[in-house]
């Protein structure tokens, strides 16, 4: 095998679709494969060439992500496969470490990627940063709790997701900076959103919208799919799927919420990929009935220490000397003192001895303020040399509300 590595031209657009077929097993509908180009930047590729042929992919979508504090600059690893015939020669680990330092010389302080399986990024440097839940609730014996907010302001509209993009949009924009994790849509990211080919449906039918507003305007949104059926009995058994679902304040969210749930002639709401501190948890009667199951959802890398602690801010001050190992990028391995208060957040290299040793896997996973540092430290990823340097650092960096993404790319 004689490896090389370079980013793919448009030319070389069915080829990248091949691979990716074999890589992941599955068929890509054309329609698909338009909406990935729609989102794909080719000078962001990278792929890996045995003499002509592609062997391996992987590419970076330029986002701007919320992270605890503000939106910043985040590059979101996507698309990575290698074609079977070469897997686990190293062709992954060359396309890592390459991308690691593009993304390093761009100036991209982090980076953000969603995982096939939870096994394979770690050794990459990136940590979990992220979690979700998904839901499985038998709708109409799950009712709002009698604290559910209500106002009777708010009007429910159906709409046609095609016709209404403008509202989500609207909705989407205002709810972007307070959760980390959330990232920026362009137009073809919308158009992915919204796509509803037969393929997008899934056997559940045509993507529906219904909005939530009052006189000033939208104030949320729920797309959702329903796989209508009965029983042999002819009792209604459908099952609605929910897509996304955002509220700008407490009672949009618990109207949207008690319309899925009491929606004529559904026996069961799914939801997928929602996050772990969801009101929803709060706002049923009960929540045992959620049926809650738990994923990964954002997996972070730190790909450069020094620009990236001072470029999220923190919810305590703090002043640690922090040892961080990185063998993939080695102008992260050293000692760096981070100290942050009201005015802001600072990292330097320094000589003093460490406070905390860790692997800029843990900095990934506690990047966003959603990881403490005290289950790592007791999994044996933190070592301790100064009492309470875990907790400290672990109290600063933690962030409500949780991360989540909540939209694969
Ligand atoms: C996952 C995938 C990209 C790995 O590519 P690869 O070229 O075989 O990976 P490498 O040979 O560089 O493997 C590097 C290391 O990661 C490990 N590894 C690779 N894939 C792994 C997996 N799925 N689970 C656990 N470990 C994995 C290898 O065993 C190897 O370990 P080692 O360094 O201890 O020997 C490839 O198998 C693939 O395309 N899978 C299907 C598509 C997919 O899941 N893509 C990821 C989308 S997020």
């Amino acid at each position: 095998m004689s490896l090389s590595l370079r980013p793919i031209t448009e030319n070389e657009w069915s080829e990248w679709i091949t691979l990716d077929e074999e890589a992941f097993g599955s068929a890509i509908p054309p329609h698909r494969a338009e909406l990935f180009r729609g989102t794909t930047e080719f000078d962001r590729s990278l792929g890996a060439f045995d003499g002509d042929l592609l062997v391996g992919v992987t590419a970076v979508c330029s986002f701007t992500m919320t992270v605890p504090g503000g939106p910043i600059p985040v590059g979101g690893v996507t698309a990575v496969g290698v074609l079977p015939s070469h897997r686990r020669r190293g062709i992954l680990s060359a396309l890592m470490a390459r991308q690691l330092t593009d993304l390093h010389e761009r100036g991209e302080a982090v980076a953000a990627l969603y995982a096939s399986e939870a096994a394979i990024y770690g050794r990459f440097g990136y940590g979990r940063a992220a979690d979700n839940l998904f839901f499985d609730i038998p709708a109409r014996s799950s009712a709002l709790a009698a604290h559910a907010p209500a106002d009777p302001s708010l009007r429910l509209r159906v709409v046609k997701p095609a016709e209404a993009r403008a509202v989500f949009e609207k909705v989407f924009e205002a709810v972007l900076d307070s959760r980390p994790g959330l990232y920026a849509r362009t137009p073809a990211r919308w158009d992915a959103v919204l796509s509803d080919h037969e393929a997008d449906q899934r056997g559940a039918g045509p993507l529906r919208a219904v909005v939530v507003e009052d006189d000033a305007g939208p104030r949320g949104y729920a797309l959702f799919r329903i796989k209508q059926a009965f029983t042999p009995h002819d009792v209604p058994d459908g099952e609605l799927r929910v897509g996304e679902l955002f509220g700008l304040d407490p009672a949009a969210y618990a109207l949207l919420w008690r319309h899925m749930l009491e929606r004529d002639l559904v026996a069961r709401v799914r939801a997928g990929q929602r996050p772990v501190d969801d009101p929803l948890i709060h706002l049923l009667a009960e929540p045992r009935r959620l049926n809650a199951g738990w994923l990964d959802d954002l997996w972070v890398r730190v790909v450069d220490v020094e620009r990236a602690l001072p470029e999220r801010r923190y919810s305590a001050p703090v002043d640690v000397v922090i040892e961080v190992e990185d063998a993939l990028c080695p102008w992260n391995a050293r000692r760096w003192r981070l100290s942050a208060d009201a005015s802001g957040a600072r990292c330097v290299p320094t000589d003093d001895p460490a406070d905390l040793t860790l692997p800029v896997t843990v900095l990934g996973a506690a990047y966003l303020g959603g990881r403490p540092l005290g289950a790592l430290q007791a999994a044996g990823l933190v070592r301790e040399s100064r009492a309470g340097a875990v907790r400290e650092l672990s109290t600063a960096m933690s962030w409500e509300p949780a991360p989540w993404a909540g939209l694969v790319f």
